[in-house]
């Protein structure tokens, strides 16, 4: 499973990309907000950062301007992946960005039937999000479920990003769902590594070999 970070936030980035675990980095127009910077600029520096799939997303409504907006958002860096809203709009532009060879993630996924039309227009990328249909009182990993199903029926290669995912928990279960990538806030990532019981056990091997009186160097 590929690991995506969400963030625009390129220190925490560089310091997490050493890890060697991220695999590429998502961005929406929130987060481009939050960092305060021009948009063109964040995008080249996360591109710097790493050689993953690096999503930015399209502002325009219509079809024709999305296309225009991806065109130069894609010159950017060769691992741009043009990010479009799962409207009819949005999917028109999709296929045109397919036609071109433009790679895409078709974000805003809350139902099966749009994953479903997001294959057929040719998205790389299909982003179902997961904590905000849990908000809404929905159950998010049952659509990953869906479209994983979906997808083999048909043999679609659309890659499911798992999205808007809040904890741990949301990871696995979409690991075992089947997605083929999560997008995850910072510190969700800097959670996945951690458990109470590695900290106790640690904790008493560092006790126990300091009564040894040994050094390994
Ligand atoms: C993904 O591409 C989105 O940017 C992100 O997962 C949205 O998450 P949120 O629902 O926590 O804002």
């Amino acid at each position: 499973m590929q690991l995506f970070l969400d963030t625009t936030d390129t220190a925490v980035l560089r310091d997490l990309v050493s890890t060697g675990l991220v695999d590429g980095v998502t961005t929406n127009p929130t987060l481009i907000a939050k960092s305060g910077r021009p948009m063109l600029e964040v995008i080249a520096e996360i591109c710097a950062l790493t050689e993953g799939p690096v999503s930015a997303e399209v502002a325009a409504v219509d079809a024709k301007t999305m296309v225009a907006e991806g065109t130069k958002l894609a010159a950017v860096a060769p691992n741009v992946v043009v990010k479009v809203p799962l409207t009819r709009e949005g999917l028109v532009a999709t296929g045109e960005f397919a036609r071109q060879g433009i790679q895409t993630n078709v974000t805003l996924c809350f139902s099966a039937a749009q994953a479903l039309m997001a294959a057929k227009a040719g998205a790389t990328f299909v982003s179902p999000f997961i904590g905000r249909l849990d908000d809404h009182g929905a159950d998010g990993m049952e659509l990953i479920h869906e479209i994983r199903a979906i997808y083999d029926n048909y043999g679609f290669d659309t890659e499911i990003l798992a999205a808007s995912v809040r904890n741990p928990a949301h990871v696995t279960a979409a690991a075992l769902a089947g997605a083929d990538c999560a997008t995850i806030p910072p510190s969700v990532f800097l959670d996945l590594f951690k458990h109470p019981l590695t900290d106790k056990g640690l904790e008493q091997f560092l006790s126990d070999w300091a009564k040894t009186g040994q050094s390994i160097l």
